[in-house]
């Protein structure tokens, strides 16, 4: 029998974290109502009326009486099984005087919309319901991702960006799963392909999974931009507004930002998340979004020098809920007494109301970053002046190290944050 610590280390060999599942919310469903510009399905008197140039598949899922029909030049229906149609003499008692109703146009709706997903982590997830939530970046799907178009439904999709390629592992639709792109560009070939998917890039599914347990990046904030422009803002009302990575827009709740060693595992601590704190009752209308990130560093604050990998947890209220911050705090309390075996070795937070544990309202975080970039300072002056020292020595032999002796030091360097028992000592030193 495996011991615990056997355990964790197999989990951990074995742990590629698996993508989620991203969901295509519209449909070209000839049942839905929405689809239709009078807001209800065509009933025996009607008019059903497509647009000639409108290209369109419409699933089909039942029997329909209708008076007239009227298609377009290039459309398809898909029927499911019984589905079709028939015409009745005269009006249709129960219909009305009859209509003529449009189907709406399907073509302006675009990949890269972000409100137009929605994120599981499991294939039956969606089925009962179950959603996540994402930063505005990671809700349109990611390289490692499942994409999903419902089983049971058509739709019409404009895939445009500034490449030529969106990567994504896997591809469901009516039901059938891609995971091999020659399938799939074959299926996009198809009629049914060639009206489902339009615009000037190709989507390709067979995708790698992600193999780093600590997670991967999604790979969207390339396509941040186009992204955010299809999103609006709901004004917020908290006192510090947060803006997490890869959302177009500000929001009220707490941030963790985590940095991470070796053992760390992104699936089973969003797990850990949803089954040990999510499920409690009072944080019922919380959401979170936990996701790889990759974070501008900046020395002092202000001068950028490269990126690394963090792990973002962003903690939203929900319908005016404010226990987003106990939940983040609690969150921090588990990383400090759990961190080794997380794999955890620094938690920030931020949150987005004054109130602070600290009571001059500067959070923690911040006192310890504004003692660090003091302290790199001092550092860097010291090597100023040591420098200097050196160089009336010998000015030849500075001149070639002097532009990279600071940086990677401090780089390296690491500090736990949000330990009481260091900041107490460390804000005392500032004041
Ligand atoms: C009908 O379409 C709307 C918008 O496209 C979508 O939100 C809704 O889920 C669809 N209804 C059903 C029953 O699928
Ligand atoms: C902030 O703190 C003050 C006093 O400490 C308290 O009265 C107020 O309710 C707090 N506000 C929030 C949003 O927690």
């Amino acid at each position: 029998m495996l011991k615990t610590p056997d355990l964790l280390l197999l989990l951990c060999v074995l742990g590629a974290v698996d993508g989620l599942y991203k969901q295509w919310i519209p449909d070209t469903n000839y049942e839905n109502k929405t689809n239709w510009d009078k807001g209800d399905v065509p009933c025996g008197s009607d008019t059903a009326h497509f647009p000639a140039q409108r290209r369109v598949a419409v699933f089909v899922e039942t029997t329909h009486a209708v008076q007239e029909m009227r298609l377009p030049v290039d459309g398809e229906f898909i029927l499911n099984s019984g589905a079709g149609f028939y015409v009745v003499g005269g009006q249709d008692p129960g219909c009305g005087a009859g209509v003529t109703t449009k189907f709406k146009d399907s073509d302006s709706l675009q990949w890269f919309n972000p409100a137009l997903w929605q994120a599981a982590s499991t294939p039956n997830d969606p089925q009962q319901g179950k959603f996540q939530f994402s930063v505005h970046e990671e809700r349109v799907p990611c390289q490692y991702d499942d994409v999903v178009f419902k089983a049971h439904s058509s739709f019409r999709v404009g895939v445009s960006c500034h490449q030529s390629v969106v990567p994504v592992r896997s591809l469901s639709v009516l039901g059938k799963t891609f995971e091999t792109n020659s399938e799939f560009s074959e299926y996009l070939s198809s009629h049914t392909g060639r009206l489902q998917f339009h615009g000037s890039s190709v989507v390709t599914v067979g995708n790698p999974s992600c193999e780093d347990p600590s997670g991967c990046e999604c790979g969207n904030s390339v396509h941040h931009q186009q992204i955010c422009s299809s999103t609006t803002c709901d004004s917020v009302s908290c006192e510090k507004p947060l803006l997490p990575v890869g959302h177009c827009c500000v929001v009220c709740g707490a941030i963790l930002t985590i940095r991470y060693a070796a053992g760390f595992n992104l699936q089973n601590y969003r797990e850990r998340i949803y089954d040990q704190f999510l499920s409690q009752p009072q944080y019922k209308s919380i959401q979170v979004g936990v996701s790889k990130i990759s974070k501008p560093q900046r020395l002092l604050g202000i001068i950028p020098f490269g990126t690394s990998p963090e792990i973002q947890v962003v903690i939203l209220d929900g319908a005016g809920g404010t226990q987003a911050e106990a939940l983040a705090q609690e969150l921090v309390n588990d990383a400090n007494s759990h961190g080794s075996a997380l794999g955890i070795t620094e938690v920030e937070l931020q949150t987005s109301s004054e109130n602070t544990t600290d009571p001059t309202g500067t959070s923690t975080a911040m006192v310890v970053g504004v003692v660090f970039g003091v302290l790199v300072l001092l550092t860097l002056i010291t090597i100023l002046v040591v420098l200097g020292r050196r160089r009336t020595a010998s000015t030849a032999a500075c001149q070639a190290e002097k532009p990279r002796l600071f940086l990677p030091t401090h780089q390296e360097k690491s500090f736990p944050v949000m330990q009481p028992a260091l900041s107490s000592p460390l804000r005392s030193m500032l004041l």
